[in-house]
């Protein structure tokens, strides 16, 4: 089939093209509603079907001749384990986790914050809150506990679940301070957190509310798959927003589930019993989508790596996964290549292992460079695709249909819509623009399966977040364009969020908390290119008049802030004291202008500024860096 005509039938006839696609999943009642909209004019996919998104993924292959085949590897270097589970043996975990977790009262349509580190009990976890039609919602380990506390708070849950550390290489990070700091934080009371403890650290408990996680799950019965609705809610999921709010991203079971099993084949060229892994964390999308839901539900083995691609114990720690499990696909973040090619700039230790299993590699979650394209298709000899999305949508908006028709690469371009997005590229006032023309890449509506149906508790937020600027449209916030041949480049966004090591983080959430330090009057944060990470943060702050500290001192405290409420994986290091910060004449902080000086690129000093003395001043504190 030519993906051309695969396109074409998505759009031009969505619900019947994702009504077939739907046929490949076992389904406790196939829905009779295709694509449906509510009283508020929101689409949703398969509403009625019934179905579990758990037994989709575990249990019918257990059923359908897969109980023996291995479902989890899981590889930690950090802690010098292996271990791995057969589909029978997860579903027998994943069954008791399930039983733990409702013995504590919760139900379905109840929430779930998981708040863990890179093992087993993690994927056992989310796939036990499926099982139940609870809703999970992961957070990430590198965030501290005000971050905790707000997704607390917004997703009001029942139970946590968390383990007693994480270990970063060589570091053990204590994750039961930070839980019980936002426990303390938040506005929402937990009665009840149920601990995982590691051998690396044991964790204090607190009586009446701490439960331990193996004592609980020892004397747990097994527990059912619950039948929900298509529409039903598996997971929300926190992204950062321009705003400090994250956004609380909700997935609905039935879409999801269809499109998480047909990005495998169209998107990832992966079958049944082939091994996948993606080199991400299960507290970002590409760790929900493609390390727990989508290979389990193709029916793949899929690797649960803690550790990172340098020095866990080198930079050939990925080549040695993919040899000694034979992986067939790799994908990860381009910024993850680049920390490899730093390390090992002529691909050495690729040589010192049998990586021909290894058919595609993927990347997303930041633009491929073309640098970092070209060492790894130099040095690998194999395809490697770029392909963007968002935690909004769970999978690819723009790929290389490998499985469907490989079409010629071209650095720097995410290649082609993947089916069921209609992309249409929009100026700020509305008007289409042509081929080369560079505006708002935006998506018309129905978005296809899997994407967003709202924010967890602000329809309004979503609405005017991503469907009136443009209405009929969902508009993504990125910029970009379509070449000649009908290749989109994705050029970068066009709001305040930035992209640091394939982590999204919002500028607007950096100014506020920085803002809040006593010595800074006014302050403004910009993304300023990194060559590792892609882009990392950089503040310009004015000092309250008055301030005695030393700039050192402000410096250092301004990094522990952001340490201390956003987390380690902000990557704030450095801060530059300025007197005034250049505006336009209405006010507005010419944010963009100062990334362009730091970063060295041409300007055009704005028609609207104020005053451009105080741009000229900006400049020297720049070049003093
Ligand atoms: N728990 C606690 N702390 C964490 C953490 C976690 N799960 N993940 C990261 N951190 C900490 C790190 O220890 C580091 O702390 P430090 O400032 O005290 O050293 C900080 O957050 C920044 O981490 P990171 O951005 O990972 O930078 P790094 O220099 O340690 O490593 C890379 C660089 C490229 C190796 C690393 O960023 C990487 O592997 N990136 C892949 C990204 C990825 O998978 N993205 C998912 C989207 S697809
Ligand atoms: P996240 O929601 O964390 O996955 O981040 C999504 C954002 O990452 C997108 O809006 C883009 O800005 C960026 N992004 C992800 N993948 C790509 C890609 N392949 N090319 C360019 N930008 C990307």
């Amino acid at each position: 089939m030519s993906y051309i005509s695969e396109y074409k039938q998505s759009i031009d006839h969505p619900a019947l093209f994702w009504s077939e696609k739907a046929k490949d999943l076992e389904w406790f009642d196939f829905p009779q509603k295709i694509l449906s909209q509510d009283s508020e004019g929101i689409n949703h996919w398969f509403s009625d079907g019934k179905m579990n998104t758990c037994h989709m993924a575990v249990d019918y292959h257990v059923n359908n001749g897969r109980g023996e085949q291995t479902a989890i590897i899981y590889d930690s270097p950090v802690t010098d384990t292996k271990k791995s589970y057969t589909y029978s043996e997860l579903r027998k975990e994943v069954a008791k986790c399930a039983g733990m977790i409702k013995a504590q009262g919760v139900e379905k349509g109840d929430r779930v914050i998981i708040y863990m580190p890179m093992i087993p009990e993690s994927v056992f976890a989310m796939l036990a809150c499926a099982r139940l039609g609870a809703i999970h919602s992961v957070v990430f380990g590198g965030f501290a506990s005000p971050e905790l506390a707000v997704r607390i708070d917004d997703a009001k849950p029942k139970l946590i679940l968390s383990a007693s550390c994480g270990i970063e290489i060589n570091r053990v990070i204590e994750y039961k301070p930070l839980l019980d700091g936002a426990i303390e934080l938040a506005k929402h009371k937990v009665n009840k957190c149920i601990i995982y403890q590691r051998e690396q650290s044991q964790s204090s408990m607190i009586d009446g509310r701490d439960i331990d996680w193996e004592s609980a799950c020892k004397i747990a019965s097994e527990a059912d798959c619950v039948k929900v609705r298509g529409d039903d809610p598996l997971y929300i999921l926190y992204t950062s927003g321009t705003t400090g709010k994250p956004k609380g991203i909700v997935r609905e079971n039935g879409g999801h589930a269809v499109a998480m099993k047909y990005s495998m084949s169209a998107i990832y060229d992966t079958n049944p019993g082939d091994v996948y892994w993606a080199a991400s964390d299960v507290g970002w999308v590409v760790g929900h989508s493609y390390i727990v839901y989508a290979p389990l539900i193709q029916g793949c083995t899929t690797i649960l790596f803690e550790g990172k691609p340098i020095m866990t114990p080198d930079a050939g720690a990925f080549w040695r996964v993919i040899s000694e499990y034979k992986v067939k696909s790799i994908f990860t973040a381009p910024t993850a290549y680049r920390a490899i090619k730093k390390e090992d700039p002529n691909g050495e230790l690729i040589k010192n292992y049998d990586v021909s299993s290894l058919k595609n590699l993927f990347a997303a979650g930041e633009r491929l460079d073309p640098p970092t394209y070209e060492w790894l298709s130099n040095n690998l000899n194999i395809p490697v695709i770029d392909n963007w999305w968002q935690t909004e949508t769970g999978w690819a908006i723009a790929s290389n249909m490998t499985g469907i028709e490989r079409m010629p690469i071209k650095p720097g371009s995410a290649t082609v819509p993947a089916p069921g997005f209609d992309i249409h590229i929009i100026d700020d006032n509305g008007k289409e623009l042509g081929r080369n023309e560079q505006g708002n890449i935006s998506i018309k509506l129905p978005l296809p399966p899997s994407c967003l149906a709202t924010i967890w508790g602000d329809l309004d937020r979503f609405k005017s977040g991503y469907l009136e600027t443009f209405p009929g449209y969902y508009v993504s916030g990125d910029g970009g364009y379509f070449d000649d041949d009908g290749y989109l480049f994705v050029m970068g966004r066009t709001d305040d969020v930035i992209n640091v090591s394939g982590h999204r983080l919002s500028t607007g959430e950096i100014e506020e908390i920085i803002g809040s330090h006593d010595s800074i009057a006014e302050c403004a944060v910009v993304g300023i290119n990194d060559n590792l990470k892609g882009q990392v943060p950089l503040g310009f702050a004015i000092l309250k008049s008055g301030v005695t500290e030393s700039n050192a001192d402000t410096q250092k405290s301004l990094v522990k802030l952001i340490r201390d409420k956003i987390g380690p994986l902000a990557c704030y290091k450095e801060t530059i004291i300025v007197e005034r910060l250049p505006k336009t004449r209405s006010g507005k902080i010419l944010r963009k202008t100062m990334r362009q000086i730091v970063d060295g690129e041409e300007y055009v000093v704005p028609s609207t500024i104020d005053d451009p003395a105080i741009l000229d001043e900006v400049k020297e504190q720049i070049g003093k860096r």
